[in-house]
């Protein structure tokens, strides 16, 4: 379909960006696990939040600034962690990096990132937080987490939800592999090549690597042998991404961790799983203010923004529509894509009467209907019903 304009909003943006990228490319960035029930849930849940409108208050001043870690930042919106932007655009991770910039939300950047993690910090950008997958051979993760501390990344995200690889039937039928010109930047050549079952030849591309690394991943790791082990080796704040149980929330406090993404990976992991959204309030209820908690997962309007930060979250992430804006027009379609979410943002604090982040509250949720009901921790007995 042809626009006379730039795309006005993500569904827009993320037509375009299917037309313009090849099919497999396009699927992998796509695709959820199994039958996708949770990629799709992970949107279609914000529709069962209505919001709950404040009239009639000076809203000729808005501002979208809040503290992350501390530390000020133009806006909670951000960009979530995720493999391979060059498949959507030569220029990679550093356009999506000064898209942010320029946005002035926080930026986590994926292990598997096509540009290396030293090219990728903008001066005067906003904080950077690096993505963390653990090996078997935990000292390349170690050099991963060491790199990124000397190059000024202010966090390390430690996903965990990811022991093994979702199955994700779309690129099992296409047998997607990145095209060979693509390089996971972090990664030493000579690393990779003394993981077992390397089978790559000296200049290995992505393909190699992927399944290098899928066999490698350390699925021993937990709670008691990770987060220390990582405490170790940095001194960088911790956060988890992947927490969808008060139960996980309680651990991650227990184990000194700052933060916690609720997150189900974009529905590409665990198929079946809750939407983030009906997941969040658990968590930030077991947070308290011992940790901040941040979200991801199906946000496409700048309101299902604004019902994440209503329900407790401090910042809000997204992956998809960047990595489509990023398709559509490079930087400035990342840009394009992180602006559009922006600007909802702001025109929903308007007509709800918010001014300030701080005063999202969830009196401006309504969950009308009563949809899911909370079970007691490995029992059938219903203890919540939200
Ligand atoms: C193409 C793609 C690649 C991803 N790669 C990673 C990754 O390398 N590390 C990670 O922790 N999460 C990764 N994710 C998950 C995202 O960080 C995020 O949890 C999720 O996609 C957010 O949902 P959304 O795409 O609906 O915004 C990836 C997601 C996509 C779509």
């Amino acid at each position: 379909m042809e626009y006379a304009s730039d795309p006005v909003c993500i569904s827009d943006l993320e037509r375009v960006a299917k037309g313009i990228m090849p099919s497999g490319a396009w699927a992998y960035y796509d695709s959820g696990a199994n039958d996708e029930q949770t990629k799709h849930e992970n949107t279609l849940a914000f529709n069962n939040y209505r919001l709950h409108p404040r009239m009639l208050r000076d809203v000729s001043t808005i501002s979208t600034e809040t503290t992350i870690l501390g530390q000020r930042a133009r806006t909670p919106l951000g960009v979530a962690p995720c493999a391979m932007h060059k498949l959507a655009h030569p220029e990679g991770e550093l356009a999506t990096s000064r898209a942010a910039a320029a946005t002035g939300g926080i930026m986590i950047l994926s292990t598997y990132s096509t540009t290396a993690l030293e090219k990728v910090i903008q001066p005067g950008g906003p904080q950077y937080w690096m993505q963390l997958y653990v090996y078997q051979q935990r000292s390349v993760s170690e050099r991963l987490v060491r790199r990124a501390e000397s190059a000024g990344f202010k966090a390390i995200v430690l996903t965990i939800d990811a022991p093994v690889l979702g199955r994700r039937l779309v690129d099992a039928r296409n047998r997607f592999a990145p095209p060979p010109h693509l390089r996971l930047e972090n990664f030493l050549q000579t690393e990779v090549a003394s993981m077992p079952g390397y089978e790559g030849g000296e200049d290995a591309h992505g393909e190699t690597f992927g399944e290098t690394f899928g066999a490698n991943g350390d699925q021993s790791l937990s709670w008691e042998n990770g987060i220390p082990w990582l405490r170790s080796i940095t001194s960088l704040p911790i956060i988890a991404k992947g927490v969808m149980t008060a139960e996980d929330t309680r651990l991650a406090i227990q184990h000194g961790c700052a933060g916690v993404i609720v997150s189900n990976h974009g529905g590409r992991q665990l198929d079946g799983t809750l939407a983030t959204i009906d997941a969040l309030p658990q968590v930030v209820e077991a947070a308290g203010d011992k940790l901040e908690v941040y979200f991801d997962g199906g946000v496409r309007r700048g309101s299902d923004v604004f019902k994440a930060l209503a329900l407790g979250a401090r910042a809000v992430f997204v992956a998809r529509p960047v990595l489509w804006g990023l398709a559509y027009k490079g930087e400035k379609g990342a840009k394009l894509a992180l602006d559009i979410l922006q600007s909802e943002l702001e025109l929903t604090m308007m007509l709800s009467g918010t001014r300030r982040i701080e005063e999202i509250d969830q009196s401006y949720v309504y969950q009308p209907v009563a949809r899911w009901v909370r079970y007691a921790a490995g029992t059938n007995k219903p203890v919540a019903k939200l």
